[in-house]
């Protein structure tokens, strides 16, 4: 008889001694995961991407110590992230606040910090000022507001990314690039968040000069930020199908998911 979920969702360590060998390799088998050859693919992409890193740094004379990649696990699970935190990462992108709520869960006592890189609801904010570590979509003053009110109750602060919609697609969300002077100067009145930079999504297209131009935004608009006095070190830029175009113009962070952890379902 084919034993219950309930046994199969034991945790590991309360399993292993007693799970037969036999039972093991069926189950690894039935799930469809084989947990070693993952960790090597895991391992195996993510040192293409560290390559494909280097490489554009050169072509762009920078150096690569200058970009961070944000591995985005959304859609995947704790046991990928587990893996990924086998590889050294330990900073995790993720668009849903329910999905940091359960890996957070299911992956507690790690040293993980959580970066929300999706749209936020301010209903959410009170998980948000819980569990995460930065927040890189922040588009909108209700929601600082909410973040701020959340933040000061939990007696933390958090770092903060200004999220600008430099693409031309109605449904991508962000700043209206026009507000975010008065944006960040608005942004004051919340001590909690500390803004440290700005992200963007570039337009979907596969024109290399189109996409390339919301990046070059991007950056514009933290120079003259910061001839306004606004000290924004950050972009973050780039993802698996464009990142090299974002590192071209200045992008200090690239957030990548597809390349590191594959398709997503
Ligand atoms: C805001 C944001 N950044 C980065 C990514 C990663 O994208 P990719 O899988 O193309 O690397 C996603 C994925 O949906 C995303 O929503």
């Amino acid at each position: 008889m084919a034993p219950t979920s309930s046994s199969t969702s034991r945790p590991a360590s309360a399993c292993r001694w007693w799970w037969p060998t036999w039972w093991r390799a069926i189950s690894s088998r039935a799930s469809g995961v084989d947990p070693l050859t993952d960790a090597a693919q895991l391992a195996a992409n993510w040192a293409a991407v560290r390559r494909r890193v280097d490489e554009a740094c050169q072509a762009a004379g920078r150096d690569p110590a200058e970009v961070t990649i944000l591995p985005v696990s959304k859609t995947f699970g704790a046991d990928t992230v587990r893996a990924a935190l086998g590889l050294g990462l330990h900073r995790f992108g993720e668009n849903k606040v329910q999905e940091v709520r359960d890996k957070a869960a299911a992956l507690a006592g790690e040293a993980i910090e959580w970066v929300v890189i999706g749209h936020l609801q301010t209903n959410k904010a009170k998980d948000v000022a819980r569990l995460a570590h930065e927040v890189q979509s922040l588009d909108r003053l209700d929601l600082a507001e909410a973040l701020h009110h959340r933040l000061q109750l939990e007696g933390r602060s958090l770092d903060v990314l200004v999220q600008v919609k430099t693409a031309s697609e109605e449904s991508k969300t962000g700043l209206p690039p026009g507000e975010l002077p008065a944006f960040l100067v608005a942004l004051r009145a919340y001590p909690t968040l500390h803004v440290r930079g700005l992200m963007t999504l570039a337009t979907l297209s596969e024109d290399a000069g189109e996409v390339r131009a919301c990046f070059r935004r991007l950056r514009e608009l933290r120079d003259r930020s910061a001839a306004e006095g606004h000290d924004l070190p950050r972009l973050s830029m780039g993802m698996s199908g464009d990142f090299p175009l974002a590192i071209a113009e200045g992008a200090t962070e690239i957030r990548i998911g597809t390349a590191i952890f594959g398709g997503r379902h």
